[in-house]
């Protein structure tokens, strides 16, 4: 029976995945080239922008949308500089400024008047001033023949070239280049950033954060997820500046006119943003590598660590402010992970991709293109021969980076330039600032030895650095008395002292020991893995190129870069176990979950939100059609992480939302976008502005923005 059915059901699959590229739309594209059929079919789904609109000029839609800091996406919206990205975009920013009595994030923030607005360390906006292809440039210099370290050097020499070309222009543009469809191709794309940006207006996190961990990459949503910023600039040029109290909101090229008018089911909609990876192309042994060797681990460690960081943030308020970014962070993918494997299974992808391989093979066959070249007994080979350091490497990763103070101060000083008299060695030191705020040492240690433990039980022996013996033999095993051991012995944790590299007492530091032999796994299995990479690398590339040659009557996008991509659709909905999923929801239904509040606490909000969500009028920011206050809705646009904060347009190029996550049922869209499933979450414009209205009470804010 069960070969039968799946005889019966093999060619349906085989079908589907032949049908995808085909189907209107998928598909995240750059805007400089994109593609007159795919512009066509935008037409049809109902965009009245002509092709031009997009990136050309000015006035180009692509000119209000920026890359938020390098993680998020965002979008300008007034005159004077005015971005909105998402909550969770600005969380950090949001953490930093609060404090136990003034706790913005619990609280929420409204800046009065410019003179309020907060300024921020290390945060950027980035604006697209233009992209070309430059592929024969890099090809020409036999980039495929070298290496992976000269290729980088080649690349590196090259945007060097490129930004200081450009700099003869305008000195505050540089460049990027990025290799598109798996290397087959590479771009420079010329960028302005702006690094005076400053904390505006953000709603409590009980709002911005509506639903917390429960309902993160779930459908139906509530959440209100935005926060405002501003561009601050040069008072002479207009142009990018460091911050000074001296420089004035920026005046932009051009803003996003934000729309009152709403939506409905099958409407057009677009988001402009900047996507950060997606694996489109990838084989069906990079598929199972993902699953098994990435996702896994890291969704395993995580769930331990997320359960002690847990504990600690509970018992203490201060402690969760230190950690509240920190714990969205790892929550964030632990969840999409588990998520992601879960869909990988149950819609079958890695046969799937499989059966897909083998209709290449024979097209390979009856064309000879890359015969001999593309080989996929040798990819599975090398995927088979790399996969337990590769899971291994997640381990580490996953136990080590970044997972306390203690970690991170450790891998550092590897790092770290050196400071003092380059010609008396004794005398060169290095030193780390009190960053104390950020870190507390009781959760901090728990992790640690937790996670000693744990990554001891996943890992073949061979993979312990050296500390591993110093623990079973000076400290009978135990995890925590060597944790608490290092962070008193060692120099490292003393904030503001001058460590001496050169003396002895730093070499014989526990802390710097502990360093180099974490150091020293690293790189073993760093070397281990190179030795396929490359020819890994190049089957990868080998397979999209001959992808789109199979495909050559198709446009093809390339996979997610972290650079602009635009993607089409609509609103709607999808079926949600048998049921339509709706594809917005209202104030009625948030009011209903908060009060549940007594059952899940991330479902908590201030009895001010119950009045202004209970609301019996909401004036002009109902809907006009459903008589509803609509909160969140669906679109079909193709997004993955960094598209957060990415605007939503309607068919007019006019803001009517902000997408800020994907849905539960769809989590593999990073691999395969399944268009039945696969939805965009975005936050209401009108829900924005009602909050900013009814609870901030920012009038001079909303004047500045005119919605329209
Ligand atoms: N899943 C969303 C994203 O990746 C939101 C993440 C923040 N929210 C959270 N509950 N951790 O953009």
């Amino acid at each position: 029976m069960k070969k039968t059915l799946q005889k019966v059901l093999l060619p349906i699959y085989l079908l589907a995945f032949l049908a995808f590229p085909a189907h209107a739309d998928e598909g995240m594209w750059t805007l400089y080239n994109l593609p007159k059929a795919v512009y066509e079919t935008m037409q049809q789904e109902g965009f009245q922008l002509p092709y031009g609109a997009l990136y050309e000029g000015q006035d180009a839609i692509k000119n209000a949308v920026v890359n938020f800091s390098g993680y998020c996406s965002g979008v300008v919206v007034s005159p004077d500089g005015l971005v909105f990205t998402n909550h969770h975009c600005g969380f950090e920013s949001i953490r930093s400024h609060s404090t136990v009595q003034h706790d913005y994030m619990l609280n929420g923030f409204c800046a009065k008047d410019y003179s309020e607005e907060l300024p921020n360390e290390d945060m950027f906006v980035s604006f697209m001033v233009s992209q070309q292809d430059i592929t024969d440039r890099v090809l020409g210099t036999g980039f495929y023949l070298q290496g992976a370290e000269r290729q980088e050097a080649i690349i590196d020499s090259l945007q060097n070239e490129l930004t200081r070309q450009a700099k003869t222009k305008d000195s505050t543009l540089h460049v990027d280049i990025d290799a598109f469809y798996e290397g087959n191709k590479f771009y420079a794309t010329t960028y302005q950033d702006f690094t005076d940006l400053r904390l505006v207006f953000a709603v409590p996190k009980s709002m911005g954060k509506f639903g917390g961990e429960t309902d993160n990459w779930m459908w139906p949503r509530q959440t209100c997820d935005f926060s405002v910023f501003r561009i601050y600039a040069n008072p002479r040029t207009n142009g990018p500046a460091p911050y000074s109290k001296d420089n004035v909101p920026y005046h932009p090229k051009h803003w996003a006119p934000v729309s009152m008018q709403g939506y409905k089911a099958g409407d057009f909609a677009m988001t402009i943003g900047y996507p950060g990876s997606t694996s489109r192309y990838l084989s069906s042994y990079g598929i199972r590598e993902r699953r098994d060797a990435t996702n896994e681990p890291r969704a395993q460690v995580r769930g331990v660590k997320q359960e002690v960081m847990l504990r600690h943030m509970r018992a203490d308020e201060a402690v969760r402010i230190k950690y509240d970014s920190k714990f969205a962070q790892s929550a964030n993918y632990w969840k999409n992970s588990i998520g992601m494997n879960k869909c990988i299974d149950s819609i079958g992808l890695v046969n799937q991709k499989r059966e897909y391989e083998e209709h290449i093979k024979s097209w390979q066959d009856s064309t000879g293109y890359l015969k001999g070249e593309l080989d996929f007994d040798k990819m599975k080979d090398l995927y088979a021969k790399r996969s337990e350091a590769m899971k291994t490497f997640t381990f580490f990763r996953e136990t080590f980076l970044g997972t306390s103070e203690f970690n991170t101060r450790a891998f550092r000083l590897n790092y770290m330039e050196l400071q003092g008299p380059a010609e008396k060695p004794k005398k060169q030191y290095v030193e780390f600032k009190d960053n104390s705020a950020e870190w507390d040492a009781s959760l901090d240690k728990e992790v640690m030895a937790t996670l000693f433990r744990n990554y001891r039980q996943h890992v073949s022996a061979k993979y312990l650095p050296k500390f591993y013996r110093t623990i079973d033999t000076k400290f009978g095993g135990n995890y925590a008395a060597y944790v608490d051991y290092l962070w008193s012995k060692s120099a490292l944790m003393k904030s503001g002292r001058k460590l001496y590299v050169n003396r002895k007492s730093f070499q014989k530091d526990p802390g710097t020991m502990y360093g180099l032999d974490l150091l020293e796994v690293m790189d073993a299995l760093r070397t281990e893995l190179l030795e396929h990479a490359d020819e890994i690398d190049r089957q990868e590339r080998l397979l999209c190129d001959a992808k789109i040659h199979m495909e050559q009557d198709l446009p093809h996008y390339s996979d997610a870069n972290f650079t602009m991509r635009l993607s089409y659709g609509q609103v709607g909905g999808f079926d949600l176990g048998g049921r339509p999923s709706g594809y917005y929801t209202t104030a009625e239904s948030m009011v209903e979950k908060m009060k549940k509040a007594d059952e899940n606490v991330e479902y908590f909000a201030e009895p001010i939100m119950h009045q202004l969500l209970s609301a019996s009028d909401f004036g002009p920011y109902q809907d006009k059609t459903t008589g509803k206050m609509q909160l969140c809705f669906l679109t079909n646009n193709d997004i993955t992480g960094g598209n957060s904060g990415s605007p939503m347009f309607d068919g007019k190029g006019r803001l009517i939302g902000l997408a800020f996550d994907g849905n539960w049922d769809s989590l593999s869209s990073d691999i395969n976008f399944d268009h039945r499933l696969a939805r965009c979450i975005g936050v209401d414009i009108r829900y924005v502005l009602y909050m900013m209205d009814k609870w901030g009470h920012a009038d001079r804010l909303l004047k500045e923005i005119g919605a329209q």
